[in-house]
């Protein structure tokens, strides 16, 4: 067993107070998780602490934060790791950025991150005429997408995207990479409209500053930067196509 002091932002927006910093110390083994100690400080010190979490496992996405000042899923962040990056020998853990604090380390996914998600249109729009049995796909197109399935909405590429720092309605490193699974499924009916219309939105794949951020933080490495690059590089072709037409 080890000691180790979490500072953690916590912030009401109901309760009209400003945001503040609060320590607490917590005692477990060094490869336990961030989340273990925030959770042990919650049920020892003060069960008013808000966090957010479920499976535990990296599977869910739902414990992402800001730890030492990077996003990262707290379940996947060992304490011993986190300490290592620490400046002053103590854990800062704070809510995600670029969405609302609903409390402490939750904040909005909702308000930000869904909301961009929906609006790519997050499904397969399957091909007519529906084959009597299984779509026959070829292997490599969905080796093509596969780094893109295995995005678990975690929010932690939205939380430092600088580009929706600067421009909030960016579409966003997230729902872009969603938009190029299935822009890259041969399956898909809409993949020249879904292309057309994120190359012609102001906010969409040409608003990506190339920051490296997405791909930095994202903790499955789905690299969401990469995607949009291959989103332009694929509406750059249909435009030579229709050019050529
Ligand atoms: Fe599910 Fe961390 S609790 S990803």
């Amino acid at each position: 067993m080890a000691e180790f002091t979490l500072r953690i932002r916590r912030y009401d927006p109901q309760s009209g107070e400003a945001p503040y910093w609060d320590e607490h110390t917590v005692e477990l083994e060094p490869h336990r998780s961030v989340l273990e100690g925030i959770l042990q400080a919650k049920a020892k010190n003060d069960g008013s602490i808000g966090v957010r979490c479920s499976c535990r496992a990296a599977i869910c996405g739902s414990c992402g934060v800001r730890i030492n000042g990077k996003p990262g899923l707290a379940c996947h962040t060992h304490l011993d790791s986190a300490l290592a990056s620490a400046t002053d020998g103590v854990i800062e853990v704070e809510p995600m950025g670029n969405m609302p604090v609903i409390r402490d380390l939750i904040v909005d996914m909702d308000a930000v991150h869904w909301k961009k998600i929906q609006r790519v249109t997050p499904w397969l729009i399957g091909k007519e005429p529906v084959p009597e049995r299984e779509y026959i796909v070829d292997r490599l197109s969905m080796v093509d997408v596969t780094q893109t399935m295995a995005c678990i909405q975690c929010g932690a590429c939205v939380g430092d995207c600088l580009s929706l720092e600067v421009d909030p309605l960016f579409v966003g490193p997230a729902a872009l990479a969603k938009a190029y699974r299935f822009v890259g499924d041969p399956r898909d009916a809409m993949q020249a409209e879904r292309l057309k219309d994120l190359a012609e939105d102001p906010h969409g794949i040409y608003d990506c500053t190339h920051c490296f951020k997405c791909i930095e933080t994202c903790p499955k490495g789905v690299a969401p930067m990469n995607q949009i690059m291959r989103l332009r590089r694929r509406a750059g072709q249909d435009h030579h196509i229709e050019d050529q037409n």
